[in-house]
């Protein structure tokens, strides 16, 4: 999970490092700053990190979580992601998903129930559409994930809103 990523494969000039905030948190800081958190890393919470860069953070919250006892399923199943570079998405897949066939789907190709303001693609991983990790522009993107949001114990729901684009 931690063996690729940081960094590899893709090249950021320093326009766009600078235009997008693209420094990313060391492994050591990650799991450093979760320690400081332990909740997050229990069995059942979900995790967003709404600019996910190479998805470093969220590695560290699977390993915690496995832990803490969650299976590896169940702990990919707790984690979600938005990042406006589909390059940065793609290094972040393989390491929860490790290698395999993965399809980038936009513009027609992303699933309806999918489709919101703000999204920009999708993933497949070997066939099976990640619902969890988008590219995104996360000041505009809901997080509904193509799901409705439930807040508060079934109090409040929110529905992912229909089809907005195309
Ligand atoms: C400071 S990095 C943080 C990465 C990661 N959370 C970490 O701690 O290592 C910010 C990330 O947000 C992405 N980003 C910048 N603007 C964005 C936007 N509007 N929507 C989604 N992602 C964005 C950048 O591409 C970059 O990977």
């Amino acid at each position: 999970m931690f063996g690729r990523g940081h960094m590899s494969g893709v090249e950021r000039d320093n326009k766009r490092i600078r235009q997008y905030a693209e420094h990313f948190t060391p492994t050591d800081l990650a799991f450093e700053s979760l320690d400081k958190a332990p909740q997050l890393s229990q069995p059942g919470e979900i995790v967003l990190d709404p600019f996910a860069g190479d998805f470093t953070l969220l590695c560290c919250v699977i390993w915690r979580k496995l832990q803490n006892g969650v299976n590896h399923q169940q702990a990919l199943q707790e984690i979600r992601s938005g990042e406006w570079h589909i390059d940065n998405c793609l290094i972040g897949i393989e390491r929860l998903y490790g290698r395999g066939e993965v399809r980038v789907l936009q513009g027609d190709q992303i699933p309806k129930h999918m489709k919101a303001d703000g999204l920009k693609a999708c993933f497949t991983h070997n066939d099976r559409l990640l619902e969890n990790h988008v590219a995104c522009d996360s000041d505009r993107y809901d997080f509904s994930f193509g799901k409705s949001i439930i807040f508060g114990q079934n109090l409040i729901e929110i529905l992912a809103p229909p089809n907005i684009n195309q």
